[in-house]
């Protein structure tokens, strides 16, 4: 049977239908270049431990590199009568080394062991180019928010008018949970910085090979202290997927505001040409697909993860065939986080916002009316009543179907005497905005210095 890893106790090769079943090359292929790298790695344990001779490894690395080439190029590729990446390329290693030098590679270490390594090396190698692009669409929401440092948008809670606050402070809480997301992805690299190569198939090697050196080449700070955990555990890879759905999940709540921002309703933003489409029948649509998209693939990214989950909650240790399972939903959540952030980077980056529209409608709503209510604080009028005075000058207002800065001072002074013609001095949209000048409020200062820390957090990540 030509490529198979196995065979000597069996009658005939498998059937067509356990070969079909079993078969994993259509996705792990992707795995081809880091499993080159294994061997290499691996060769040159073989070698300090005495299992191949200085100009064995030679012909040994030579024939992987001839390898390498061939799969970069095409060249080779898998055959139908490969069951994986591992099976493909031995075959392949025999093709360019002989099977004399060729077989003796496979001493000493498993696919099992191998490719919970090679899983590692994927997603160590991804996380790096996910993390840079989650810093460019914080680069481009945090442009955003420095070309509007004035701008005003009406704070909502429950999706109703509650408090004005700064565009880009708005902007910017968008930005946190991303700055999170790349911490996340720092510290899942310190779990993931361990190579479970030299675990074997459970159980370790009887030939002496040194794990450490296998670890060093392929970039690991350390190997597995417990070679059954090598192998079975896929821990790290779920966690991957966990930052991957967070990252899915913050994009989302971001997009969500964007379509609703987009509306003929709020009328916030126009999203550029470029990054909007247009409908098959009604020619005068332009719509957020990409806010669209970006809050779909979040749920695809989720069930990633919950798929991977199911998969792992009832296995017994060590190995099992269940565990290549693991591959495609990771491999999916790289593929879709790599397409959906340039695309929300873009859409965010040309998005030109309304300005006038949001600064029309942040103090509609009685959005103020807390800050009368502070107010009162201030004159030394208890909290509790100071609330209740508030509650019924907005209820006057509403009656009459005015804005609160439009009660006159006969009207003032009919709903409490502690409201004096001064309280006006914060009823506007700016003065509201930059009294709430605490750590952490949006008053212009405040948010020009949060910003400067933002920018701060990111480089140190
Ligand atoms: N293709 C398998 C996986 O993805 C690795 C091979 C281990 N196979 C085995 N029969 N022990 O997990």
């Amino acid at each position: 049977e030509a490529g198979a890893l196995w065979g000597g106790r069996f009658a005939g090769g498998p059937s067509p239908e356990l070969a079909a079943l079993s078969k994993s090359t259509q996705f792990d292929w992707q795995l081809a270049a880091y499993d080159i790298a294994g061997s290499r790695a691996h060769a040159k344990a073989l070698a300090a431990a005495g299992y191949l001779a200085p100009d064995e490894l030679d012909g040994m690395l030579a024939a992987l590199d001839a390898l390498d080439a061939d799969v970069a190029s095409g060249a080779f590729e898998a055959a139908e009568s490969d069951e994986d990446v591992h099976s493909a390329l031995e075959r392949g290693l025999i093709e360019r080394a002989g099977t004399e030098l060729g077989g003796k590679l496979r001493a000493g270490r498993s696919r099992n062991d191998q490719i919970a390594t090679l899983v590692r090396l994927y997603l160590r190698d991804h996380a790096g180019a996910i993390a840079e692009r989650i810093i460019a669409l914080i680069d481009a929401i945090a442009a955003q928010a420095d070309a509007h440092p004035a701008a005003i948008l009406p704070g909502r809670t429950h999706l109703q008018h509650a408090q004005p606050v700064l565009l880009a402070h708005h902007l910017l809480a968008h930005c946190w949970p991303l700055v999170r997301d790349l911490e996340r992805l720092a510290d899942w690299d310190a779990r993931a910085n361990v190579s479970p190569y030299g675990s074997g198939a459970l159980a370790g090697s009887t030939l002496g090979l040194d794990p450490m050196l296998v670890a060093r080449e392929l970039g690991f700070a350390r190997s597995s202290e417990n070679s059954i955990d090598g192998t079975a555990a896929r821990d790290v890879v779920a966690e991957f997927a966990y930052v991957a759905a967070q990252v899915g999940v913050d994009l989302s709540r971001f997009a969500e505001e964007i379509i609703l921002w987009n509306t003929r309703e709020f009328g916030f933003v126009t999203l550029d040409d470029s990054y909007s489409t247009g409908s098959s029948i009604m020619p005068q649509k332009k719509n957020p697909d990409i806010a669209e998209l970006t809050r779909g693939k979040a749920g695809r990214l989720i069930g990633n993860l919950t798929g991977l989950l199911s998969t792992l909650k009832g296995l017994p240790l060590a190995y099992n065939r269940d565990l290549q399972e693991d591959k495609e939903p990771v491999f999916d959540a790289v593929t879709t986080l790599e397409v959906v952030l340039p695309a929300f980077t873009g859409m965010v980056a040309t998005m030109r916002f309304h300005t006038d529209r949001m600064a029309e409608l942040a103090p509609q709503g009685f959005s103020l009316a807390t800050d009368v209510a502070e107010w009162l604080v201030k004159q030394r009028v208890p909290f509790r009543d100071a609330h209740e005075i508030t509650g019924n000058l907005v209820k006057y207002a509403e009656e009459r179907g005015i804005e609160l800065s439009e009660v006159d001072d006969a009207g003032l002074a009919s709903v409490s005497p502690h409201l004096t013609p001064e309280v006006r001095s914060v009823l506007t949209i700016e003065g509201s905005v930059a009294s709430r000048d605490n750590v952490g409020g949006t008053a212009p200062q405040r948010v020009a210095e949060q910003l400067a820390a933002l920018t701060e957090r990111v480089r140190a990540v």
